[in-house]
């Protein structure tokens, strides 16, 4: 089966292109290398260096006529949202629309669309369900939710069949440390080059961190599922910032020299979301505990390091 990934180059998308390959399937690339790195793309893979807005993305899809279409690509910093929103428009949302009309026009049996937990915006009840409130409070926020409303649409007027994911916090190798949520990578990063760890405010606000191996693994159940809807990709096991220096140092056995700082203005408290939808649904839950996660992510940035 022919499964185009846009943004197969990037953090989670080259863990959805291995997992494509390892059950048989054949990945096809779309990636305008922005922030992906073409290394992490096995030189087997068709791969086209096209950004999801132009109208070059139509030859992609006359050629290798897809059966299924994973969208990861995307602008993903909330921060570059609150500066230029006009640009993370047009990528997340009108990138998202030229992909749909694609879809539709070459008959895709199904969309797979990574959405972001950004989508709820502050939470009212903790662990955070499917039907919570939609209250984006970033452009970020906003141009993902449009973008899952578009594809709804896509739905209704013809038919495209979709599986809309909402991961929580992602972690794991190949992590562009500008990213959404690379609190993870940016700890490891100046834990192992000794620059000392910064955190912003007191340390105890907890995240939803999901292993990015598990997230690669919720797309390929997304392509299984019959229905369409949104879920969830997220472990429901809220982790203190604190709680994670503490297992890192323990990860890279030795001290860290943490400086703690006022928090940022709109940084959150505390964020869990519910994977119940998903594990009935789409028959997928969580599988890598955050130490065993965060083991195998400190020694991926340790062999990054040049001895
Ligand atoms: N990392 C997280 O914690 C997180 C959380 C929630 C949702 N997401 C979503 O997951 C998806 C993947 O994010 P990631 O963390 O792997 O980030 P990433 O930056 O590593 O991946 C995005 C990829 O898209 C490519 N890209 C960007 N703009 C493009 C364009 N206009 N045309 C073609 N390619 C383009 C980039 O080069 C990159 O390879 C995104 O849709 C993001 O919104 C990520």
């Amino acid at each position: 089966m022919k499964v185009l990934v846009t943004g197969g180059a990037g953090f989670i998308g080259s863990f959805i292109v291995e997992e494509v390959m390892n059950i048989g399937w054949e990945p096809i690339v779309v990636d305008d290398l922005s922030t992906g790195n073409l290394s992490f793309v096995p030189k087997s893979v068709p791969f086209y260096n096209i950004d999801i807005r132009s109208d070059t993305l139509e030859q992609v899809f006359r050629m290798h006529n897809p059966e299924v279409v994973i969208h990861q690509a995307a602008q993903v910093s909330v921060e570059f949202s609150t500066q230029q929103p006009l640009t993370d428009c047009e990528i997340n949302t009108l990138g998202t629309l030229n992909i749909l009309k694609l879809c539709a026009k070459y008959k895709v049996s199904k969309l797979v669309y990574a959405s972001s937990a950004a989508v709820y915006g502050s939470a009212k009840e903790m662990p955070l369900k499917e039907e919570h409130r939609i209250l984006p409070i970033s452009f970020y926020g906003q141009s993902k939710y449009s973008a899952e409303q578009y594809i709804h649409l896509f739905h209704q007027l013809y038919g495209l069949p979709y599986t809309i994911l909402r991961y929580s916090n992602v972690y794991g190798m190949r992590q562009n440390m500008l990213g959404e949520a690379g609190v993870v990578s940016i700890f490891i990063n100046q834990a192992i080059r000794n620059t000392g760890v910064t955190v912003y405010g007191d340390g105890s606000q907890t995240r939803d961190f999901i292993f990015v191996k598990d997230v690669a693994k919720a797309n390929i159940q997304a392509v299984a599922f019959g229905g369409s809807g949104a879920f969830n990709i997220s472990t429901n096991q809220p982790i203190s910032l604190n709680k994670l220096l503490a297992i890192l140092q323990e990860s890279i056995h030795q001290p860290l020299d943490i400086t703690y700082t006022d928090s940022r203005a709109g940084d959150i408290k505390d964020s869990s979301l519910s994977f119940d939808k998903a594990r009935e649904f789409l028959q997928w839950e969580p599988r890598t505990s955050f130490e065993i996660g965060l083991k195998e992510t400190v020694a991926y940035y340790q062999n990054q390091v040049p001895k």
